[in-house]
This record gives C-alpha cells, sequence and structure tokens, in this order.
C-alpha cells in the first residue's frame, strides 16, 4: 500500500509540473493596435490583454501611433518571437502585405479586428456591423429633421468622413448618405460646400485638428453670410466630431442647435452631448468586441476551422456571423463576426452607466468606470 500511495504522490507531483511547464509554454499572441492618440484604441488595447491573459497566453501589445510602417515593424517583431496568432487593428487596410504573407508563410493565423486588412492571410474578421453604423448616423439626421414631412422646407447640412486609408470610413460614408441620398435628390437637403465624396469628406488620422480646420474653412466659406443656416453636421466618429463641435461654437453665427452626429462613446464627446455640443453617439461595446475575439482566437488555435453560424449563435453576446460583406482580396469574403452598435444621446446615457464601463460623476458627466 505504502508504494501505491508513493507511487500516486509522484504521478501526481509529476502531472502537477507538466501543468506548470504547459503554462511556460503557454501560447503567444500579438496584438497590434493602431494608436494612443484615439481614446477607443487604448480601452481596446487594455481589454484584449486583459482577455487573452486571463485565458492563460501571453501577449505582446502594441500601438503604432497611426504610422503604417511602425505597425510593420511590430507586426515583424512579433513574428519573430514567435507568436501563435495576430490580432491586428490596421492603421492602412492595404500597407501590411509583406508582413502578412510573412505570416501567411508560417502558418501564423490572423485576426483583422475592427478594420478589415485586404490581405488573404487574413482567417476571420471581428468587429462591428460598419455600414449600419453609418446607417444609424444617417437615419438620425433623417428623423432629427423630420425629413420626411419637409414638405418644401430645406434644411443644410455638411459630412465628415474618417480616415482614407480605414476601410471602416467608407463603410460609416457609405452607410449614413444612402440614407440622405434621397433628400439630396429631391432637393430637401442641401450641402452648401458641395463636398459629398469621402475624397472631399475624409480626414486623414481621423484627426480632430484636421476635422476642425476643414469645419472652419466650410463655415467661413459657405455659412459667413450670417444668414445661411445649418442644420446638421454628419461626423463618422467622436474625435472627428470633437472637431467639428469647436468650429460651430467658434464659427458659426447662427444661433440655432445643430445636429452633430459621432460614434465610439468617447469621454469628451459625451460631456459635448450633455452640454447639447453634439447630438449622438453610436456606442460600440469595445469590452464585447474583445470577448468576441478571445472566443474566436481560442477556436482557432485549438483547432482549425469551426461552424461559424453555430459559434455566433452560441455566443452570450450578440453577434452576426457575416460570410459575404467583407472580404481579403477580391471573390475572397472573409468569415465575419458582427457586433451590434446602439445609438446614445442624453436620453439614454444611463445605457452606458449599465455596460459597467462608465460610471456618472456628481458633475452630471459620465466618467470610465475604473
Ligand atoms: C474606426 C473605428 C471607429 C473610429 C475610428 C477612429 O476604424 O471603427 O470606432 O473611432 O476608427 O478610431
Amino acid at each position: 500500500m505504502k508504494k501505491f500511495v508513493a507511487l500516486m504522490m509522484a504521478l501526481i507531483l509529476a502531472l502537477s509540473v507538466c501543468a506548470v511547464a504547459s503554462a511556460e509554454g503557454a501560447k503567444k499572441v500579438g496584438i497590434a493596435m493602431p494608436t494612443q492618440s484615439l481614446e477607443r484604441w487604448n480601452r481596446d488595447g487594455a481589454y484584449l490583454e486583459a482577455q487573452f491573459k486571463e485565458a492563460g497566453y501571453d501577449t505582446i501589445v502594441t500601438f503604432s501611433n497611426n504610422d503604417n510602417d511602425q505597425q510593420v515593424r511590430d507586426l515583424e517583431n512579433m513574428l519573430s518571437q514567435d507568436v501563435d496568432l495576430l490580432i491586428i487593428s490596421c492603421i492602412d487596410s492595404d500597407g501590411l502585405n509583406t508582413v502578412l504573407n510573412d505570416a501567411a508563410d508560417k502558418g501564423i493565423p490572423v485576426i483583422a479586428y475592427d478594420r478589415m486588412i485586404f490581405n488573404d492571410a487574413v482567417s476571420y474578421y471581428v468587429s462591428f456591423d460598419n455600414y449600419t453604423v453609418g446607417k444609424l448616423q444617417g437615419e438620425f439626421v433623417r428623423d432629427a429633421l423630420d425629413l420626411d414631412n419637409a414638405g418644401d422646407k430645406t434644411f443644410n447640412m455638411e459630412f465628415t468622413g474618417g480616415a482614407p486609408t480605414d476601410p471602416n470610413a467608407f463603410y460609416f460614408f457609405n452607410g449614413a448618405y444612402d440614407v440622405l441620398k434621397p433628400y439630396i435628390d429631391a432637393g430637401t437637403v442641401i450641402i452648401p460646400s458641395g463636398q459629398n465624396e469621402m475624397g472631399q469628406v475624409g480626414t486623414e488620422q481621423w484627426s480632430t485638428d484636421t476635422a476642425l480646420a476643414r469645419a472652419q474653412n466650410i463655415l467661413g466659406s459657405f455659412y459667413g453670410d450670417g444668414a445661411t443656416v445649418l442644420d446638421a453636421w454628419l461626423c463618422s466618429n467622436d474625435s472627428t466630431a470633437a472637431g467639428v463641435a469647436q468650429a460651430i461654437e467658434s464659427d458659426y453665427a447662427g444661433d440655432n442647435a445643430v445636429i452633430v452626429t459621432g460614434q465610439d462613446g468617447d469621454i469628451a464627446n459625451l460631456k459635448n452631448i450633455v452640454d447639447g455640443k453634439q447630438t449622438m453617439t453610436v456606442y460600440k461595446n469595445v469590452a464585447n468586441e474583445a470577448i468576441v475575439t478571445l472566443a474566436v482566437a481560442k477556436a482557432i488555435l485549438e483547432g482549425g476551422d469551426f461552424d461559424g453560424a453555430a459559434f455566433a449563435a452560441a455566443q452570450e453576446i450578440e453577434c452576426a456571423y457575416d460570410t459575404e460583406s467583407y472580404a481579403s482580396s477580391e471573390g475572397h469574403p472573409t468569415p465575419s463576426f458582427l457586433l451590434v452598435p446602439t445609438v446614445v444621446t442624453k436620453d439614454n446615457l444611463d445605457y452606458l452607466v449599465g455596460t459597467g464601463l462608465y460610471v456618472m460623476g456628481d458633475d452630471g458627466y459620465l466618467q470610465a468606470a475604473k
């Protein structure tokens, strides 16, 4: 009997040593975020790192200062450290071919995170329904101006889009413009600047200052007579909305409340919403985006292909499985998991508190939960 006990103790000890060894041999995940200069990506990076570390993965997290060459170097460094998976929110959807071809040669799977990447090394795409984000913004302006009951009344509005290197920017702008185009074509909605294409309304690096300068230029050129009313300004996200709101405050002579849209629920913009300088933001729960990304990563690392539809249906977080809308190259659709965005205005800020990611301060403004 004593021999048996000794043998079992030795076996348990050996297994525990293996367990420690497997923890040391944990799989390694590279998480490449575009920048820290835009609020949301700091949240994405933190949530992703926490999720993967908690699940027992080693992680390498980088922020590439909105510099595509830097992101290439960061990804090359991850490959040199033998990562088992890459999770990338790209700066330039066409700018990663060399390093991603290298990843493909090494058999390293790639999850395109939030922004699609046009390289077939991408295995899966996890994001929100980006066209719907824009659609929600367009519908908000349509309903706030009550365009369906405009009669002979006309409305003036402008557009500010996102970074031309970011494929999301085109989905956002197209989703919004497709809603408003019938009213523009009918002459109910007028764009005094005449700028109605991404080539005209795009904002390099989603820069607040660039959005501010363009808005000031448009206000001075087309609204400077003090008589032309600006009814709405559709901005594709909060960093650009911050610039537009600042321009309206400093350079618009009208005394009407201008409808301003945004996206992301950035803290400064939520304050602007309380103060009436911005009217809405499209909120995307990036903590949930990180959870779904972890689930996809686990499925990839534990065993190759999996039933995406069943996987999406099994998630506690609502996400659609889409095999048509996004492609890493022509004719090469990428299996995508798309979470659901939510419109937030001053009337439902409690929705954000309910996520547990925001708290209402004594000053009446939302703050990030600690
Ligand atoms: C987009 C992202 C948005 C927006 C923008 C700036 O790709 O989906 O949330 O904020 O980048 O980061």
